[in-house]
């Protein structure tokens, strides 16, 4: 069966990487490369070169796949999450088709770990041909923001939820978690929650020499947090940023 690693590769420098990333990056004949979009290409420019600077006993080439486009105005957010997820397999499994030879291996490189919010391993999963799949732990965002900020995400026998700024802006804070870590959000949906005892440690560019970090009191520092985010956007192009909301002492 067709083999392909499925490699988590932190903020894209080589110091985040594991040596099990290391020795799988090793292995890889041709790495699949599906993103599109300003971040994307920056992104992608990171992933060459870390390839480049860490992979040291083994060929490899870079096949970029054609990226279908995504509804991102439909009113069945699920649906069009799916009928997109559909799309990259088969445009993802027409690649590995025509690209990697019979003894080859392949490679997918996720931005920070495959467990949050990546959609690499259902892609996979979606394939019409099953491939056997290697998931290699990548240091996330979430870990990152934590590091940064020098906090633990876990209060004493407490439990944190990872969140997204959708969910965040549709439902506000949950009544019944008072950490929350949210990425994906555009919108700093933070300044519409009740700020009322709610600290924000916020970063975006997290693990990069771009790094940003601001925390405090919610009420003291949301427009600060939306304004540096709108100015490095507007700098750079595109901005990642992700936070945690912690609700009481
Ligand atoms: C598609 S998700 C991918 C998350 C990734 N798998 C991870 O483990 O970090 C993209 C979101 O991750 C967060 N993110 C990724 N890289 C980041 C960075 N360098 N700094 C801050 N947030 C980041 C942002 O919330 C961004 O909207």
């Amino acid at each position: 069966m067709t083999s392909i690693a499925v490699i988590g590769v932190g903020m894209g420098e080589p110091d985040h990487l594991s040596g099990q990333a290391v020795a799988a990056l090793n292995t890889v004949d041709v790495f699949f490369a599906l993103d599109k979009g300003a971040a994307a290409d920056e992104l992608l420019h990171l992933r060459h070169d870390l390839c480049r600077r860490v992979i040291t006993s083994h060929p490899y080439r870079f096949v970029d796949v054609e990226d279908p486009p995504r509804d991102r105005s439909a009113a069945d957010y699920g649906r069009a999450v799916a009928d997109w997820i559909a799309a990259r397999a088969a445009a993802l499994g027409e690649a590995i088709r025509h690209e990697l030879g019979p003894d080859e291996r392949g490679g997918l490189l996720v931005w920070g770990d495959p467990a949050f919010y990546d959609s690499t391993l259902r892609v996979l999963d979606a394939l019409s041909d099953p491939v056997d799949v290697e998931v290699i732990p990548g240091v996330s965002s979430i870990q990152m923001l934590a590091a940064a900020h020098r906090i633990s995400l876990t209060r004493v026998g407490r439990p944190v939820q990872v969140t997204t700024g959708r969910r965040l802006a549709a439902r506000g804070f949950p009544p019944d978690c008072d950490d929350i870590v949210v990425m994906l959000d555009a919108a700093c949906a933070f300044r519409d929650v009740d700020h009322a005892g709610v600290t924000i440690y916020w970063g975006a560019y997290l693990g990069s020499a771009h790094q940003i970090l601001i925390s405090g009191e919610l009420a003291a520092v949301a427009d600060e947090i939306a304004a540096a985010r709108a100015e490095a956007k507007l700098r750079r192009g595109w901005v990642m940023d992700t936070y945690l909301l912690r609700r009481g002492s």
